[in-house]
């Protein structure tokens, strides 16, 4: 129905109303709002089709809910929030959620002394869940990837990025892509609001070298350069390579992200994650979106990050998991970057769906503010996939894609810790 708005007339499908605290996060002033997040107190939305139509405070919004109150009939749905808080949905830009199988023997191997370098190297870490993940079935492997993405979205998630990369080889990482692809079932009226998420499919065939192609690694370089990529155009919107001395080198990459780019594919790398890899310099010397880890990225790196765009995302579960030094963020803030926080949720160095396990790292071992890491988890995230003109942020023309919290002050994020604060994610469409 349409709605005589405060300064126009808005047509609107969906009014939420009774926001204790809207968090907008939103990247141009917002009437109404204050502080770095931009938060408004006593707020309403209103979305059309998905798209926020009007965010502002309930007694500017007072008006239309009597016009949709007497206008129900017409459709028009009206949620109560209850007095929650709400932000933007969580962006997670960095996962590996779909394989088989699990790693916790390596990962008590690492408690008692062996290093995630020294695994990889004697062929397990990645190899380990290849081989489970070859062996493993589609139905199994989309089994265990739903169940992963509604633990993710009961912590606020709703939007993800996955990788393949445990297939390495032409049929299974097709069928991983096929079986990310069919996640992503956004425009799919069956599934349920309380199903639905985002989902950004990225191919990372160059995440190992497979052992059948152990003493022949560029016949594996070839063979994702030849037919791997231009197979799975449509199917990847990003190639991403694991840029690293234990898996691809600086000019393995540069040839595999090179010829992605020119067909069509946007650009990431996991790069100087163990040690310097060159891996932040090609991001940028390639114009990637964004360039992850940066454990071991000089400040030279950093500059040339920052004049090329790419976004610095950081993966304190790494850390977490390896119990390694946590990536300096506030280096990565000073050198004027965008820096988003991810999961990687994945079974060797990270196995965590929880963004907000991720932000109370940030902000007890990063030294990031509440402000910093709410907006490296979601704005940020999402110029980590190029999807800051739709997500990320609670302004008119994004889509309406919400966390709403059982908390009564935003910042009580962060401080309370160890337990799930999200009540739930709402994606309208
Ligand atoms: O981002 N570094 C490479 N890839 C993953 C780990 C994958 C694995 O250990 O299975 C990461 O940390
Ligand atoms: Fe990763």
């Amino acid at each position: 129905m349409t709605f005589d708005g405060p300064q126009a007339e808005i047509k609107a499908s969906t009014v939420i109303r009774n926001i204790g605290q809207l968090v907008t996060v939103a990247q141009q002033p917002i009437a109404g709002a204050s502080g770095p997040l931009q938060v408004i107190q006593d707020a309403a939305l209103a979305i059309y089709k998905g798209t926020i139509v009007w965010v502002g405070t309930e007694d500017e919004g007072e008006p239309w809910f009597q016009q949709a109150a007497t206008a129900s009939k017409d459709g028009i749905k009206i949620i109560d929030a209850q007095g929650a808080v709400i932000t933007p949905g969580f962006v997670d830009s960095h996962t590996h959620l779909v394989f088989a199988g699990d790693r916790a023997e390596e990962f008590h191997l690492r408690r008692a002394g062996v290093s995630y370098g020294e695994l990889l190297a004697q062929g397990h870490g990645i190899l380990t869940t290849m081989t489970a993940t070859r062996k493993a079935d589609t139905e199994t492997l989309l089994t265990l990837a739903r169940e992963r993405l509604a633990s993710m979205r009961q912590h606020g998630t709703t939007t993800v990025e996955i990788k393949t990369g445990y297939g390495l080889d032409m049929i299974t990482e097709e069928a991983c892509l096929r079986i990310i692809n069919s996640l992503n079932a956004f425009e799919d009226t069956a599934i349920t609001p309380l199903e639905r998420m985002r989902i950004v499919p990225t191919f990372l065939g160059a995440h190992s070298i497979p052992p059948e192609y152990r003493d022949r690694r560029s016949e594996y370089v070839e063979l994702v350069i030849e037919q791997m990529l231009p197979a799975f155009v449509g199917l990847a919107r990003f190639c991403d390579v694991f840029c690293e001395r234990e898996a691809f080198t600086e000019e393995e990459s540069r040839r595999i992200l090179t010829r992605a780019q020119e067909l069509g594919y946007n650009l990431k790398l996991h790069a100087d994650q163990l040690s310097p890899s060159g891996g932040a310099r090609l991001a940028a010397e390639l114009g990637a979106t964004s360039a992850d880890h940066l454990d071991h990225a000089s400040d030279s790196d950093l500059d040339a990050m920052r004049e090329a765009g790419v976004v610095a995302t950081l993966l304190p579960g790494c850390s977490y998991t390896l119990r390694s030094p946590y990536p300096a963020a506030r280096r990565f803030l000073d050198h004027g970057l965008h820096v988003a926080l991810a999961t990687d949720f994945n079974p060797g160095t990270s196995y965590c769906e929880n963004m907000q396990m991720i932000l109370g790292l940030a902000m007890s071992e990063m030294d990031m503010s509440l402000e910093e890491a709410l907006t490296a988890t979601t704005i940020n995230g999402a110029r980590a996939l190029a999807l800051q003109d739709q997500v990320g942020s609670v302004e008119v023309g994004k889509q309406c894609e919400l966390a709403l919290w059982s908390i009564k002050d935003y910042r009580e994020i962060g401080y309370h810790f160890g337990t799930n604060l999200v009540q739930s994610a709402l994606v309208e469409r």
